[in-house]
């Protein structure tokens, strides 16, 4: 059957792709994705999928090198069984955060995915809040970027905690922080970060007043934590009455996770575009689905049917 609709998934968030599945009342393509003794990737596409209109659901989350891999080794299988088309979904888009040279002779790791993916065979990518939005134009491919932050301000508002205060915890996050405040009708305050070395974040200055307010701490990423528990330890400093955070991508490298439950935080709310294991959910992590935002767009890329009413 031509112009079928098939979704796959490698090993990075199965489950993610089994409710995207779902949601579109179809059985995941079957296709084994392991690896051989010596740990190269190993794939076989176990369906025919001629002509079809192919989806492959893969954050690059960590491992990051081998989830891209085979994301890459899936694409080179799918396009030699002569599928009419391939959508790379990657809700987490790993090597985003070196997307420029920051100092001489550092690579732009982003736009070397941004080409790899593109080499092994996608037509297209499907992705949610890339940390650059202009790493959208690494790509000669059309690029749906969707947002998390509105399933995340939603949530928020039906909280109604009192007297809101939005903050960016660093300059990167401003429009972010900007389109959130706009949903929640709330303050906005703007930590500028200073980073000494990689993975350390230090405050240097706030502006924007959280005396006495709910501080909503608003982010793409948590890896280490550093910088999220820089802004509640300023915040709980300034005199804000409680601290939350609402962040797209859990990454929670390193002991992150140790981090947050010793922190002030009242409670941080994340996404399912990486898994969060049992063990670090609960307690002040919780996690919404992005699962429906993807299926929606899913579908609506499959029928060439306007996906910009969902950016949100
Ligand atoms: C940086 O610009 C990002 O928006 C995040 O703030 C950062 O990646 C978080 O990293 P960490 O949790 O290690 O401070």
């Amino acid at each position: 059957m031509g112009n079928q609709l098939h979704i796959f998934t490698g090993n990075a968030n199965p489950d993610l792709a089994a409710e995207i599945a779902h949601l579109l009342g179809i059985p995941l393509g079957q296709a084994l994705v392991s690896a051989f003794s010596d740990g190269e990737v190993r794939v076989r596409i176990e369906e025919s999928v001629r002509g079809s209109d192919v989806f492959i659901i893969q954050p690059t989350c960590t491992p990051v090198n081998h989830h891209l891999m085979e994301l890459l080794i899936m694409m080179d299988a799918l396009r030699r069984a002569s599928v009419q088309r391939i959508t790379a979904v990657i809700p987490y888009f790993g090597y985003a955060r070196q997307e420029r040279k920051s100092a001489g002779r550092e690579p732009i790791s982003a736009k070397l995915v941004a080409n790899l993916i593109t080499m092994a065979g996608a037509d297209r990518v499907l992705t949610v809040d890339l940390h650059a939005p202009a790493i959208e134009g690494f790509f000669d491919l059309p690029v749906d970027h969707l947002r998390a932050s509105p399933i995340l301000a939603d949530y928020f508002q039906g909280l109604s905690l009192p007297d809101p205060t939005v903050v960016a915890p660093d300059e990167g996050g401003v429009n972010r922080a900007v389109r959130f405040r706009d949903r929640l009708r709330a303050q906005l305050a703007i930590i500028a970060k200073h980073r000494p070395r990689p993975d350390e974040a230090n405050v240097l200055e706030m502006v924007g007043n959280v005396a006495g307010r709910t501080a909503i701490i608003v982010d793409d990423i948590i890896s280490t934590g550093g910088t999220l528990i820089e802004a509640v330890d300023s915040l709980v400093e300034r005199g804000a009455r409680a601290v939350y955070a609402a962040v797209v991508h859990p990454v929670l490298s390193a002991d992150a996770v140790e981090r947050i439950r010793a922190s002030a935080l009242e409670k941080i709310v994340v996404t399912n575009t990486i898994p969060v294991p049992p063990e670090k959910r609960g307690g002040k992590i919780e996690v919404l689905s992005v699962a429906p935002l993807l299926a929606q767009a899913i579908q609506r890329i499959h029928e060439n049917r306007s996906v910009s009413e969902l950016f949100g």
